[in-house]
């Protein structure tokens, strides 16, 4: 009864983060855009080896992140490879978070970027979230260019948040 009563007290943290598999087309070539599984941890770590100079995430982390029944994670696989991911964390009832984006250099440059953030915009929205964040590291023009693409603004600059190398993040939010 109490848990219950609790479920609503917080309705949008409860909301199930199911997502129906699609196919998406890039440059003529058919991308499926699925959610993440906890055995895709090693393509996972494939793939973040490819785009970090380090390792953000250890595996611990990522299997973590990929059970974490507060957060999205959707893969995109080209012919059955993992070519890009994101992942959105709940933060409460209205703001939630992106935690983690990367598309393989060889598919970099596309618009996945683009369509991946689109996808998970549209998908928070509707589940009636307000506000998306995420922090990003003060030197990666890349995706700062990304984020501003789609009106992110730094909320707040906190200095020395990589500690693997020391680096500034910028924290950012846009409304959905
Ligand atoms: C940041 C990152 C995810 C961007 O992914 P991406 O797929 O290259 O992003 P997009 O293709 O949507 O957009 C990137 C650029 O390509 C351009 N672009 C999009 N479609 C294009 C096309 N068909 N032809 C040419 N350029 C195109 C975009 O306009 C954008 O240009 P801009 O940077 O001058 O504004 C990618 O660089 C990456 O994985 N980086 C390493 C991991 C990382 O740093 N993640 C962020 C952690 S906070």
């Amino acid at each position: 009864m109490l848990k219950k009563f609790r479920e609503l007290l917080v309705p949008t943290n409860n909301k199930n983060l199911d997502f129906t598999e699609k196919t998406v087309t890039v440059k003529q070539n058919e991308l499926i855009l699925r959610k993440s599984r906890v055995t895709d941890t090693l393509d996972y770590m494939n793939l973040q080896k490819e785009v970090y100079y380090y390792q953000p995430w250890p595996a611990q982390i990522v299997q973590m992140e990929l059970r974490n029944k507060k957060a999205l994670y959707l893969s995109l696989e080209h012919s059955k490879k993992l070519v890009g991911f994101i992942g959105v964390s709940i933060v409460n009832d209205a703001e939630v978070h992106i935690t983690n984006i990367a598309v393989s250099p060889d598919f970099q440059r596309q618009g996945i970027g683009h369509l991946l953030i689109n996808q998970v915009m549209d998908y928070f929205r509707n589940l009636g979230y307000k506000q998306m964040s995420l922090e990003v590291d003060t030197t990666n023009t890349d995706a700062i260019r990304l984020y501003e693409a789609f009106s992110f603004n730094v909320r707040k600059l906190q200095e020395k948040y990589y500690v693997k190398n020391n680096h500034d993040a910028y924290e950012m939010i846009t409304d959905l």
